[in-house]
């Protein structure tokens, strides 16, 4: 593990290291290197409440949702309500349709999970909400984002099971048999795709393995968009060390995250960060639909991304990737540019698809 070579010769700092290593597994956030769990949590806003909670200073805003045409000043790209997924709990999903949705045919429907390291933001947070907004009315499809349960309140895989269960949700809508939200009634339930943004990425990857499990009809699950996938692993990647210090995503906070995020007592090679490494659900990748994987070579997690497009070619998957130079962990959040290029693509690859298996030929 090159992040216990002693960065400074203090004996002290060595024997932390050694700590770290002896217990590399620890559930509190680890130290590593030359940074201390607490740099972390000053560099993400968080701290721990007396009670063991996590307490997040909001740094970007969190909007509600636009319903109409009126609610919003400017006038809304898309429109959007929060569902609860029944009245027994408080789960619930942020729906999207295009502002005038064509007539004469059905839209995909995109499952959407935002990113946020696991541990930060809502399904509100104005970044993912304008790039719900963006999808639903340029692909054009029905976006259903996921507001799923944070770590470490919730470890993983609290957050898959969310979004299982949102999946589930989509089920019984695209059945009927409960009633179906009028908004759904645009949506195309044999073409659905499953797409996560970082950690959300990580989120999208693991339900589409579960969801093989389980008997989804009417649904079609036709691919899977990773942008910029959140994964990790005890060994250090390429881009991980040529970008350990990357003021996006420091390799040092991810460490920290990992510990918060993972389930107690695992490394960062458990099966949850690191899914190429072994586990249960190793043996159902050949049985994926197709992946659209994103990445960009100055962000340092993107060497994750190029190994899992190389695992799942060799599973017999159909990858389409796009690895692009430059760049940084975030890019379609803050450039527009980017982010149309990503729109571009993604719509690409769910209207190739879409057009490559129409509904009678479909087999999946
Ligand atoms: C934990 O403490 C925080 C801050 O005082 C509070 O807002 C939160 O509701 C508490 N949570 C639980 C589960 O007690
Ligand atoms: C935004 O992204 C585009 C495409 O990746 C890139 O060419 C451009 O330099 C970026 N702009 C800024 C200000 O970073």
């Amino acid at each position: 593990m090159a992040l216990l070579l002693p960065h400074s010769n203090k004996a002290t700092h060595t024997l932390v290291s050694l700590l770290v290593f002896v217990a590399c597994c620890i559930s509190v956030p680890n130290v590593e290197a030359q940074h201390t769990w607490q740099d972390a949590f000053k560099a993400l806003g968080i701290s721990w409440n007396a009670n063991g909670t996590l307490n997040r200073e909001i740094q970007i805003p969190m909007v509600p949702a636009t319903p109409s045409k009126d609610s919003s000043n400017p006038p809304p790209i898309a429109l959007s309500t929060d569902v609860r997924l029944s009245y027994k709990s408080d789960a619930y999903v942020r729906l999207y349709i295009p502002l005038n949705p064509p007539k004469d045919r059905k839209l995909p429907l995109v499952i959407y999970l935002h990113g946020g390291d696991f541990v930060l933001y809502s399904v509100s947070t104005v970044i993912f909400h304008n790039f719900c907004n963006d999808i639903a009315s340029q692909f054009p499809a029905v976006v259903v984002s996921v507001e799923y349960r944070l770590a470490p309140e919730n470890r993983l895989p609290e957050s898959y099971d969310d979004a299982l269960n949102a999946l589930f949700w989509v089920q019984d809508q695209a059945k009927g048999t409960g009633g179906r939200d009028p908004w759904l009634e645009y949506a195309d339930f044999s073409r659905v795709f499953i797409l996560g943004s970082s950690a959300g990425a990580n989120i999208a990857y693991h339900v589409a393995l579960r969801a093989l499990d389980f008997n989804i009809w009417p649904l079609r699950i036709k691919g899977l968009l990773l942008n910029q996938a959140y994964f990790g692993g005890v060994q250090k990647t390429g881009s991980e060390a040529r970008l350990e210090n990357d003021p996006y995503v420091p390799l040092y906070v991810n460490h920290v995250l990992w510990s918060l995020a993972l389930p107690k007592n695992t490394n960062r090679d458990h099966e949850f960060s690191n899914p190429i490494s072994g586990g249960t659900y190793l043996g159902r990748v050949f049985r994926l639909p197709r992946v659209y994987i994103k990445g960009d070579y100055g962000d340092p997690l993107v060497d994750r991304s190029v190994q899992l497009t190389n695992f799942l070619k060799s599973c017999g998957v159909r990858v389409t990737s796009r690895f692009n130079p430059g760049g940084y962990h975030g890019i379609e959040l803050s450039n527009r540019t980017a982010a149309q290029q990503l729109y571009n693509d993604m719509k690409f690859f769910i209207n190739s698809i879409s057009e490559l298996e129409p509904e009678h030929h479909a087999s999946s």
